[in-house]
């Protein structure tokens, strides 16, 4: 104990400061609680329904989960890309993080599909329109930091791009932007603009900011890959880019599709299409799989050859249970 008060005296010496005065502070101080600590109550008072329904309440709880859980994952991304230096073992920790996040979101999301009404979903969802968590910019800082733009454009964007495009034009022919960009007319839903308006800079600014840095980058230019990190990049890569959007279509497919067709979703995109992890084509580690496994990206695979059929994912998980 002495021996921590020395340090604790040493520390403020060296500040300047007079010891005794924090000591004496430390004494009359009120313990920490948890409360304070974790700010509970300002966490308990961000759920504002818009309505009566007593469900609506899981759905913004729900949201709010999905985004704590991806401020975690971006945590690890940004030291990995922030870091001067990166190797294999920090790599394979932090993904392995990264990889446990993203299973939490993809065993949770049957709250969305079987945790509510459907009834009460039906009536609420009607309030919330334009807004859709395609708004989530979590969801593209993730991107960013993991890949270069090149592999966040799809087949049909690529052959839009003009030769050595810029930061800027390759945001403009991102994947996502298909959601709610009409090219033919230059027609943007307001789902769409109202996003831009507010995200796009930041964007821009912190895809300039890790052009040739990001975790992809950081990635082929390392000699020594072994198979644990190999397999643990291509694990996040498929339950992030291929789970994840499959469980997600699901649910969107449970609310939004009926026998005569599909239910507007309050984003206003073609969502069936759009939604699909084969569509939108994205891979954060695409030199990582080879072409028949890119090829196959997001549809499902019949691995055995008796009766039974299992998706690819299944069957990967199974593999590289890390
Ligand atoms: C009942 C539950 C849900 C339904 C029916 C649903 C439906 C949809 C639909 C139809 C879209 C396409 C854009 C649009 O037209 O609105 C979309 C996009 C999106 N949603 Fe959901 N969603 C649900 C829950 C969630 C949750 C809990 C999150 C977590 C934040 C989320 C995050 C996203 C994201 C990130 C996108 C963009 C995906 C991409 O660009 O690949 N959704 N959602």
């Amino acid at each position: 104990m002495s021996n921590t008060i020395d340090q604790i005296i040493k520390k403020y010496q060296e500040l300047g400061e007079n010891p005794e005065t924090y000591l004496e502070g430390l004494l009359h101080a009120d313990p920490i609680t948890y409360w304070d600590y974790v700010e509970v109550d300002t966490l308990l008072s961000l759920q504002k329904p818009r309505t009566p329904f007593k469900d609506e309440v899981i759905f913004i709880m729900y949201h709010q989960v999905t985004e704590l859980l991806l401020k975690l994952i971006r945590h690890e991304l940004e030291q990995l890309v922030d870091g001067d230096i990166i190797d294999k073992n920090q790599v394979t920790v932090k993904i392995g993080r990264c990889i446990r996040y993203t299973e939490m979101l993809i065993s949770s999301f049957d709250i969305m599909k079987d945790g509510m009404d459907p009834g009460e979903y039906q009536k609420f969802r009607k309030t919330l329109t334009p807004a859709s968590g395609f708004q989530s910019a979590q969801f593209r800082y993730i991107e960013i930091l993991c890949t270069p733009l090149e592999n966040l454009i799809n087949e049909e964007g690529r052959q839009r791009l003009p030769q050595n495009p810029s930061v800027e034009e390759y945001v403009d022919h991102i994947y996502w932007k298909d959601a709610g960009y009409d090219r033919s007319t230059g027609k943007k839903t307001l789902t769409l603009q109202r996003f831009e308006e507010k995200y796009l800079e930041d964007f821009i600014t912190l895809a300039k900011k890790v052009q040739g840095l990001t975790l992809g980058d950081k990635i082929s230019q390392m000699g020594d890959r072994s198979s644990l990190l190999v397999q643990t990049l291509k694990k996040f890569d498929y339950l992030y880019n291929v789970e994840w959007p499959m469980v997600h279509l699901r649910t969107a497919a449970h609310y939004l599709e009926e026998k005569n067709g599909q239910i507007a979703a309050t984003g206003g995109s073609k969502w069936k299409k759009y939604l699909h992890p084969s569509h939108q084509q994205r891979k954060f580690f695409p030199a990582l799989w080879t072409e028949i496994e890119k090829e196959q990206w997001g549809e499902p695979k019949t691995i055995d050859h008796g009766n039974k059929e299992q998706t690819t994912s299944t069957y990967y998980s199974r593999r590289q249970d890390l």
